[in-house]
């Protein structure tokens, strides 16, 4: 079973998360198949727009925890970070359909992400800190800037679980979509997207992003490395472990 589906529906790619089992956790190879699919809406003249989601009940929970501790990202050529900077240098327009949870990288892609559609009741969170991790994606570049300091250090701090609402309000969601219609909606607006003059369109995100593309890299680069480095540390082991036994982790022996 593929479990990253890539689907061409007129000029739009359509990429979706499939592993339900596994609440479309991300694994090593997933992250190699997204960055292929978005590799190839780059280079595919046909392809002018994508549209990213997951299953109605899950977007997707994240890293998977378990293959993080068989594969753990060492550097910036691995498959996670490889994604992370084909999407935020994708200069096609990325359409985001999110339900059901968003944890994790769920939630930071979004950041990358130019029109962000989700259905009411879904749940974000970027509980980095609490699996002893540090954030990536430049999420802690471009989420303190989107939302403004206290408000990004709360969701980033405290990595507690937010809903539609707060995102709406942060600017991280475009708008509440009906679960029933956010497929539809947002593939149609990916299609609308695609019908736009595709230079025209190209070049305007290009120079939304301009200023902010070096800075961007930079904060991928710091992440990249403080991630690898928290990967080994004893309080991502603990929160790992203790997430996998289905137990509370324990950090009061950490100084
Ligand atoms: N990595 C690995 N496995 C995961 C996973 C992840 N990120 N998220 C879910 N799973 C697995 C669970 O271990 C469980 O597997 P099992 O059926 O073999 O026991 C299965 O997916 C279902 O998950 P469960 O926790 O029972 O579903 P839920 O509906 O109660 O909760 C979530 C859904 C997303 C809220 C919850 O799974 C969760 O918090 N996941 C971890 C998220 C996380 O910390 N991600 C990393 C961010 S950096």
């Amino acid at each position: 079973m593929d479990l990253i589906l890539s689907e061409r529906d007129g000029a739009v790619l359509r990429i979706e998360f499939n592993r339900p089992a596994k609440k479309n956790a991300i694994t090593v190879d997933m992250y190699r198949a997204l960055a292929d699919a978005f590799e190839q809406a780059e280079t595919d003249a046909g392809i002018r727009a994508v549209l990213i989601q997951g299953k109605a009940e899950v977007f997707t929970s994240g890293n998977d925890l378990a293959d993080f501790l068989a594969h753990p990202p060492r550097d910036e050529s691995a498959p996670t970070f490889r994604f992370l900077r084909v999407l935020s240098q994708l200069q096609k327009p990325i359409v985001a359909a999110v339900s059901g949870a968003a944890v994790g990288i769920g939630t930071t892609l979004l950041l990358h992400c130019d029109l962000v559609y989700a259905a009411p009741g879904t749940r974000f969170s970027l509980p980095f800190v609490n699996l002893g991790l540090v954030p990536e994606a430049a999420s802690s570049l471009l989420l303190p800037r989107l939302a403004g300091w206290q408000r990004a250090a709360e969701l980033l701090l405290l990595g507690e679980v937010f809903g539609v609402e707060k995102a709406m309000e942060i600017g991280l969601v475009n708008a509440c979509v009906p679960a029933e219609q956010l497929l539809a909606f947002a593939a149609a607006t990916a299609r609308q997207l695609g019908e736009q003059p595709p230079a025209a369109l190209r070049m305007t995100k290009r120079l939304m992003k301009e200023a902010m593309l070096p800075a961007v890299e930079l904060a991928m680069a710091s992440e990249a490395r403080a991630f690898a480095e928290r990967l080994d540390s004893a309080e991502a082991r603990e929160a790992f472990t203790a997430f996998l036994e289905k137990r509370s982790p324990d950090f009061s022996k950490f100084r």
